[in-house]
């Protein structure tokens, strides 16, 4: 079997012409939807990821208003922000980009968040949404994969699906997302022992655990749906997944590739949830 290789950055363009025509609307109506973006400390990667976060905003009329800190910055300073941005009428989502520097308390910052702007989804309101069926801001990673499965038409109810990794950001809201979809849904982890005998039950296998190789296509049933969360750079500089793309597209049904499967949805998504809460806000 020879999979198809799901094109993260097709779908993404589809959905994003889609925001880009909401935008409009709101514009017209003298609403421009407005995204604070924190970063705090000068973590190479991050840098990227808000560029892109950024750059991506821009090309659908999404207005973005980077604030940055330093990575020795007071925490005080940076909830002050937040307190300010969640007053603010033009701004109608805020994003704090992690990891933050050791001496801040994500948890914390995270909840100082007006739970209505909260367009990465981290938020314990949101988180609670999610738990009881309910969500008003999915998080953008999990919910990019559901938008994935669902435009290649791949069905969950009832599916065995596996996910590799149990973090806040993607493994767990994953995991609640697709059991809310009537998955019958399995969390693996670091601390899982023979983890082939659980992503070889799986039909669909998300892995989110930031390990290059983790999965090898003896651990993977013929005809799986594999979707590769990971972002991993080799010492060579080569951008992975966590599978072994080369080998298990000879064996599944479909797979994501990295890069140019689940990134750009994820930020795809949160310029949906960035429209999502200017519509809301404005009442419509
Ligand atoms: N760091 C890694 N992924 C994410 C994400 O989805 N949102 C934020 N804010 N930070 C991240």
């Amino acid at each position: 079997m020879t999979a198809k290789i799901i094109d993260g950055v097709a779908v993404s363009a589809k959905i994003r012409t889609d925001i880009a025509t909401r935008v409009t609307k709101l514009r017209e109506r003298g609403i421009t939807p407005g995204l604070a973006v924190i970063m705090v400390g000068d973590n190479p990667a991050s840098a990227v990821y808000v560029r892109n976060k950024m750059r991506a905003c821009a090309e659908v009329g999404i207005q973005s208003f980077k604030y940055s800190f330093p990575a020795d910055a007071a925490p005080q300073q940076v909830l002050d922000t937040i307190a300010e941005l969640n007053k603010r009428d033009d701004i109608h989502g805020i994003l704090v980009q992690l990891p933050l520097p050791p001496h801040f308390a994500i948890a914390q910052v995270l909840q100082t968040i007006s739970a209505d702007k909260d367009v990465d989804g981290f938020h314990l309101y949101n988180v609670g949404g999610l738990v009881v069926g309910d969500t008003v801001f999915p998080p953008c990673t999990p919910y990019g994969v559901v938008k994935l499965l669902e435009h290649e038409g791949i069905e969950i109810e009832g599916k065995n699906v596996v996910v590799v990794g149990a973090s806040n950001i993607v493994g767990k809201p994953m995991a609640l997302m697709l059991m809310q979809r009537d998955a019958t849904v399995c969390i693996c982890h670091a601390k899982t022992r023979d983890l082939a005998q659980f992503t070889i039950l799986a039909d669909i296998l998300v892995v989110a655990a930031g390990k290059p190789n983790l999965i090898l296509p003896q651990m993977v049933r013929t005809g799986a749906v594999v979707i590769d969360v990971g972002i991993n750079r080799l010492p060579n500089g080569r951008l992975v997944g966590d599978t072994d793309f080369e080998g298990l597209k000879e064996k599944v049904s479909y797979i994501t590739p990295v890069p140019g499967g689940v990134g750009p949805m994820t930020v795809t998504m949160l310029l949906a949830n960035t429209v999502a809460s200017a519509e809301r806000a404005s009442g419509g």
